[in-house]
């Protein structure tokens, strides 16, 4: 099996040690062999983004364009075999794969224009004769630190406004999924990128985060609550710009007036699929005691019919768990919820396929209360829980009573209960008769409270991370 390296400074660098790419759905699977990165290797790559910097902060709009477009046309060119390769990995099914392997592609088409569309601001002074310009410059050497669970589109809508911008790169992606990572350093190095301005490092957290933090001028970072708090106060104690998104615990209330299939569908999807590895999961159901039963039995009897299996199998609508580490909190999360008095109403339990893979049912437990465990830390898998509250001012209090604030979402038929949730939660993110997952790509995306530091992600205001302002007074005499 050939062993991919890491890219540091445009070369394809291998060192002594390696880690294997496995398939969750089929543990036998090794998609592939990957160059694990130490201390030298991330130190070279630091060094290697800073030299690039020097020339790559002056490059042309056009360049960057022309890069970044090319990049974004291949990946949509190659979206059946990227996404085949990412639903192996990473566990999602083949439909989500190729979904997500499109909304990388379509990010790096939109960071394109960004860069041709950054623009400043001409002021008169307030002194006579004097001119003003506001103009924002890259930040300079940006680390990337990715998370396991969208492979493809969070490494994607990392680098793309970093490179859109002039900025240079050392990305660490999850040691769980290399192959996407892997799989966009050589699409970006094909399409022209001079080398050193991106730099991808198979490291692990402990080696690469420390290195990262000291080195660059700015880092963003996507995972854990603990993990994110511990990367952002090392680097403010630095004094470096950053940027966390972290985990969310979000709610979705369904009002009595709800369309019932609409708020069935809803908390499926963003409850459930991708097996509810997504930040914007929902997991918190809350349900007024009019739609209750209805609702919770119409939901378990979906739940239920989720057809579950190997990832690329057809028709399989939830794939394996990503990891036996996620598969075990799962586990634990639900064996906790019933030992608090939760009911379990679909699933609870471990699947089995033929292969070894980390398979566990879509599971959904009622009648639990906010002060549970299962109601207040987040599971990252295919678990919800039913919170049963009065009316809607009940259920914006249980709905806000989280340290987090992602997303969070209403289903009613009711123009003021949307109008009067989307005022009071406190999340980034309201959605209404929609999931609270699955997001558009050209707008802010991030959240409240423990959620998220720092600015947004994504659509126009990307650049507030990733460019920095100056001012200019010219008094031209
Ligand atoms: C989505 O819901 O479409 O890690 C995106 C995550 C988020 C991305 C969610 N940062 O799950």
């Amino acid at each position: 099996m050939t062993t991919y390296g890491n890219l540091i400074n445009g070369e394809w660098v291998v060192t002594g040690t390696t880690f294997n790419n496995i398939n969750p759905s089929d543990t036998n699977d090794i998609i592939g062999v990957y160059s694990t990165a130490g201390e030298p290797e991330v130190k070279a790559a630091i060094a290697a983004a800073r030299t690039a910097f020097e020339t790559w902060q002056y490059s042309t709009p056009q360049q960057r364009f022309d890069i970044l477009d090319a990049a974004g046309t291949e990946i949509l060119a190659r979206k059946a075999e990227l996404g085949a390769l990412l639903s192996r990995e990473e566990g999602k099914t083949l439909p989500e794969g190729i979904g997500e392997v499109t909304r990388a592609g379509h990010i790096f088409k939109y960071f394109a224009g960004e860069a041709l569309r950054a623009h400043g601001e001409v002021l008169d002074s307030v002194r006579p004769g004097i001119k003003v310009e506001i103009t924002r410059e890259p930040v300079g050497v940006i680390g990337l630190i990715c998370p396991w669970n969208f492979p493809i589109a969070i490494p994607a809508w990392k680098m793309a406004p970093a490179i859109a911008f002039g900025n240079t790169v050392v990305c660490k992606p999850a040691e769980l999924t290399p192959g996407c990572a892997w799989a966009l350093a050589d699409i970006l190095t094909r399409a022209g990128l001079p080398k050193g301005v991106l730099n991808v490092v198979f490291a692990r957290g402990s080696v690469a985060g420390p290195l990262l933090i000291d080195g660059c001028d700015a880092i963003t970072f996507t995972g854990s609550v603990p993990t994110g708090t511990r990367v952002r106060d090392a680097a403010v104690a630095k004094g470096k710009r950053i940027q966390c998104e972290m985990g969310g615990k979000n709610p979705v209330i369904v009002l009595d007036d709800a369309d019932l299939n609409i708020a069935v569908n809803s908390v499926l999807n963003s409850s459930f699929f991708s097996s509810g590895h997504r930040c914007t999961a929902s997991s918190r159901i809350i349900v007024t005691e009019g739609i209750a039963d209805k609702f919770v039995s119409a939901l378990a009897d979906a739940a239920k019919a989720i057809k579950v299996g190997d990832s690329r199998a057809d028709g399989v609508q939830m794939g394996p768990i990503a990891s036996q580490e996620q598969l075990k909190i799962a586990q634990d999360a639900v064996a906790t919820a019933k030992a608090q008095g939760g009911v379990v109403v679909a699933g609870g339990e471990d699947l089995t396929f033929g292969t070894p893979g980390y398979y566990y049912a879509p599971t959904l437990i009622d009648k639990t209360t906010p002060d549970m465990a299962i109601n207040k830390e987040e599971v990252f898998g295919p678990v919800a829980s039913v919170i049963r509250v009065k009316d809607l001012e009940e259920a914006i209090k249980v709905a806000n009573d989280t340290e987090m604030g992602l997303s969070a979402g209403i289903c009613t038929s009711s123009l003021k209960a949307a109008e009067t949730f989307k005022r009071k939660a406190q999340a980034g993110m309201v959605m209404v008769n929609l999931p609270t997952a699955g997001v558009d790509y050209h707008v802010p995306f991030g959240g409240r409270k423990a959620s998220s530091y720092g600015p947004r992600e994504q659509g126009a205001y990307a650049k507030e991370f990733y460019t920095i302002v100056k001012t200019a007074y010219t008094f031209a005499g």
